[in-house]
């Protein structure tokens, strides 16, 4: 089983680097295809906890080799600070590979991304601020830069002065600040060359010659597939292909090499930023799983809204990623509830919808219709079987089951590495 996707099957912050996690030992590359340092994991190994916001999980895995593919955007003063913190703890980073072909976020798009929102006010997404949507923007405008014109001081010089002839107008004329500068931004790209040099790699070549070799690859994909921006809840998204899809695209590996498809799900629902959802609780229950949960942002620290369980979301999810298994994290979360509600359907202006509508406004509009299922008391922590959940919890997974249409493959019961209920092995 060689090549497995692991992504965010809801808004993002399931818990997926606990199931790249799971797969340990097995795995010989962990490839990231999209997004940037707007991601945020925190993996724990023994007693030390890493935030990680750009780099792949794997880079914590001896034995295994880290790549970030060509649909990443890169912060270079992110990269090299992310491995100074490791490199002082110990940390051998020195497999890390990164794609000639990613792109670089540059600081005036850092800048661009913070005023936009400023400047959308009562509209603004919610970004993290750090640059991704302008850098994509750019790659799509054929005006970005790329780690390989790091190399070629001219060419960098003109890219970048290509880029500025038009974002210092926009800067300076539409938001009233100041004009980057492109000697200063060509030398501060510049200053990276030499270090970023020996992890450059056409990664696109290393990972059809490691699939052609039997190794074992886990592309973990940044942000989710309700993020995507193709498929997600547009505009309120991200900029980078999240869903499967973005793999072939953003690692340059054909779809027919992929075999398996992860989606990873929470038990409930959490989003971060603007934007519709239709299960979001206002009251104390959202409260109650925000706190519970630990539902505040790894990158930006901010809470995180929180909601039911939403059916239509994980058929969805389903359905455009192609989705061999669900990982469902944080049951653990909803222990002591008397009921637990789950969305089955929407209700949008008094029309059932089973699926999700494909008018944005009609979205907006949606009222989840729920089903109650029995809750459970029992602490389920140190449940290692199925069988050994309360029959009410045992139900409510199966209901989810049936109702996403994917197979649940394993359940999260804690925060803990091994509170891991495993029913199929993502590997065989
Ligand atoms: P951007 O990716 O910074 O442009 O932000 C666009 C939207 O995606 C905002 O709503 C962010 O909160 C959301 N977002 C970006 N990265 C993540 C993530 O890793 N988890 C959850 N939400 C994210």
């Amino acid at each position: 089983m060689p090549a497995v996707v692991v992504l965010g099957a809801q808004w993002g912050d399931e818990g997926k680097g606990k199931a790249t996690d799971q797969l340990g030992s097995r795995v010989d590359y962990v490839v990231k295809f999209n997004g940037g340092n707007n991601a945020g994991h925190t993996v724990v190994v023994g007693d030390e906890k890493y935030a990680l916001h750009l780099l792949p999980s794997g880079i914590l895995s001896p034995g295994c080799v880290p790549v970030v593919g060509n649909g990443v955007v890169v912060d270079l003063e992110v990269l090299f600070e992310e491995l100074e913190a490791l490199t002082s703890r110990g940390v051998d980073v020195s497999r890390l590979l990164i794609s000639s072909s990613a792109h670089v976020i540059p600081s005036y798009n850092r800048t661009l991304d913070k005023v936009t929102e400023r400047f959308l006010g009562k509209r603004q997404i919610g970004t993290t601020g750090r640059g991704i949507g302008p850098t994509y923007a750019d790659k799509m405008n054929r005006v970005g830069i790329r780690i390989s014109d790091l190399f070629d001081e001219k060419i960098l010089r003109e890219k970048v002065e290509g880029a500025l002839t038009q974002k210092n107008q926009i800067l300076v004329k539409i938001y009233n600040r100041r004009a980057a500068d492109v000697d200063a931004v060509t030398a501060e790209l510049l200053s990276y060359a030499d270090r970023v040099r020996p992890m450059v790699a056409d990664t696109s070549l290393v990972l059809n010659q490691a699939l052609d070799a039997g190794k074992t690859l886990v592309f973990e994909a940044g942000q989710a597939t309700m993020l995507d921006v193709d498929h997600g809840t547009y505009p309120f998204v991200t900029s980078s292909s999240a869903t499967a899809g973005g793999v072939c695209t953003g690692a340059g590996i054909g779809p027919s090499r992929v075999d398996r498809v992860v989606g990873v799900i929470k038990a409930y629902t959490t989003r971060v930023g603007e934007g519709p959802f239709p299960t979001e609780l206002h009251d104390d229950l959202g409260e109650h799983l925000r706190k519970t949960g630990g539902e505040y942002g790894v990158t930006t620290g901010r809470p995180r809204r929180t909601g039911w369980y939403d059916a239509v979301i994980a058929r969805y999810s389903g359905r455009v990623n192609g989705l061999t298994d669900l990982v469902l994290t944080k049951l653990d979360v909803l222990t002591g509830q008397e009921k637990v509600p789950v969305c089955v359907a929407y209700d949008v202006d008094g029309v059932r919808h089973d699926e999700m509508p494909v008018d944005q406004s009609a979205f907006h509009h949606a009222k989840p219709v729920y089903e109650e299922l029995d809750g459970w008391w029992e602490d389920i922590s140190h449940c290692r079987t199925f069988e050994e959940l309360p029959v009410n919890a045992q139900r409510y997974v199966l209901a989810l089951e049936e109702m996403s249409g994917t197979r649940i493959s394993s359940i999260g019961v804690g925060p803990d590495r091994e509170a891991t209920i495993v029913r199929h092995d993502l590997l065989d």
